[in-house]
């Protein structure tokens, strides 16, 4: 079973993430949590290149890079571990590579975006999408004390498009549940489980 989390900078997916490892935890339900960019060894290389590197980098190249990492990740780890029927979490997957990249840099139509992300996915489809929802105004007040990496330098009207991006993708997506993220995290949490229903194959035999 595949889990995707996605939101913009600031949503609280972390957080998320983290009371779902727990909840997982006292279920004795194995899983595996990646965060992308990044998972292997060489998309982790292709992280710091995106997020650390201070110059200028052309949008076609940051849309390959996000591509590259993935592909990687996907079919080094994650076609493997579904394979086995182990639950795999992912922080972030290719709805961020439509909304960062093709509503909010504008690195290439929507089309080129889709194809793309079918390559790099593996024409992997998660089963569940939480789109954790929060205007950009909220999202840049919770980050504004934290070190910023190269994407979150990205300036307000940037954030705007990419938040549009995720509310249109949401729409169209039947597995993207979308989440106010303006709510308490055990309320946040509790409606994901929720979502996620009966994991009841998934544990471990005592
Ligand atoms: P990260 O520190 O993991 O941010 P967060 O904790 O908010 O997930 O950095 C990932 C950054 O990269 C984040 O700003 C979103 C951006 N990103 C893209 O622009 N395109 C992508 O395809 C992915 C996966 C991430």
């Amino acid at each position: 079973m595949l889990i995707t989390f996605e939101g913009i900078d600031g949503c609280g997916k972390s957080t998320q993430i983290e009371l779902l490892k727990n909840y997982l935890d006292t279920l004795k339900v194995v899983y595996v949590v990646f965060r992308e960019p990044g998972g292997t060894e060489i998309s982790e290389k292709i992280r710091s290149l995106l997020l650390h590197d201070t110059g200028e980098m052309d949008p076609v190249t940051e849309l390959l890079l996000f591509s590259a990492a993935r592909s990687q990740l996907i079919r080094e780890k994650v076609i493997p571990l579904l394979n086995e029927k182990k639950i795999v979490i992912l922080d972030r997957f290719y709805d961020s590579t439509t909304a960062y990249q093709g509503y909010g840099r504008e690195s290439a139509d929507l089309d080129s975006i889709f194809s793309l992300n079918r390559l790099a996915s593996h024409q992997l489809t998660p089963n569940i999408t939480f789109y954790l929802r929060i205007k950009p105004e909220l999202a840049a007040l919770r980050t504004q004390n934290t070190l910023k990496d190269r994407m979150e330098r990205s300036g307000t009207d940037f954030f705007n498009k990419v938040s549009e991006g995720y509310d249109e993708l949401a729409t169209k997506e039947e597995r993207i549940f979308t989440i106010d993220a303006t709510n308490s995290a055990n309320k946040i949490h509790r409606q994901i489980i929720e979502l996620i229903g009966d994991l009841q194959q998934y544990q471990a035999e005592a």
